[in-house]
């Protein structure tokens, strides 16, 4: 919240709760038809993506495993580099399996590249990406997004796992501050 005098001034909301819950189980459905049979690791990038993630898996009606990769950007944290600090890594090897990459949204789209070619570079039978939002700058560096729930706006956006100094990961909504 942003605390103006007295007044605490909530995010102003630009996806309601209802309408992610709406988009989300359209998300599983294409998703459940549209990947081949065979084991399925789906990965998210914490922080941001667990919230969108806990949503998602429970409308893919298969059998799957859930991993988690721990990134920080290098350097200036509102400018992406594209190069990205591996935190924490995944549990478990994703040789031979099916990955669905969960990540909360992609601004230049530099971060999703990078993370697609270090799983790419691990042998999966293949390497998918499920991104929450992507905002106009994406249509300069031609990033693939196998699956996407929503267009944002060119503005800072937080709610639903994103975060504003690691505040708002709690809104059930996506504002804008
Ligand atoms: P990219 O490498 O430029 O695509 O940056 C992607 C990362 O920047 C995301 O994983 C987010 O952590 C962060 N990010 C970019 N835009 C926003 C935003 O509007 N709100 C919250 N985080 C953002
Ligand atoms: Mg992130």
């Amino acid at each position: 919240m942003v605390h103006r005098g007295a007044t605490v001034v909530p995010p102003k909301e630009l996806i309601s709760a209802a309408a992610i819950g709406r988009r989300v189980a359209e998300l599983g459905r294409q998703i459940h038809e549209t990947l081949p049979p065979g084991p399925l690791t789906v990965i998210g990038v914490l922080r941001g993506a667990f919230v969108f993630m806990a949503d998602l898996v429970r409308v893919i009606p298969r059998e799957m495993t859930c991993d988690f990769l721990g990134v920080r950007s290098y350097g200036d944290a509102t400018i992406s580099s594209g190069v990205v600090e591996i935190t924490s890594d995944l549990t478990a090897p994703i040789a031979g399996r099916h990955v669905l990459l969960v990540e909360d949204i992609a601004d230049t789209g530099l971060t999703l590249r990078y993370l697609r070619e270090l799983l790419t570079a691990r042998g999966p039978a293949s390497v998918r990406t499920c991104v929450l939002l992507s905002k106009p700058m994406l249509q300069k560096t031609p990033i693939p997004i196998d699956f996407l729930g929503f267009e944002a706006p060119n503005a800072f956006v937080v709610g639903y796992g994103l975060d504003a100094a690691q505040l708002y990961r709690n809104l059930p909504y996506i504002g804008v501050l």
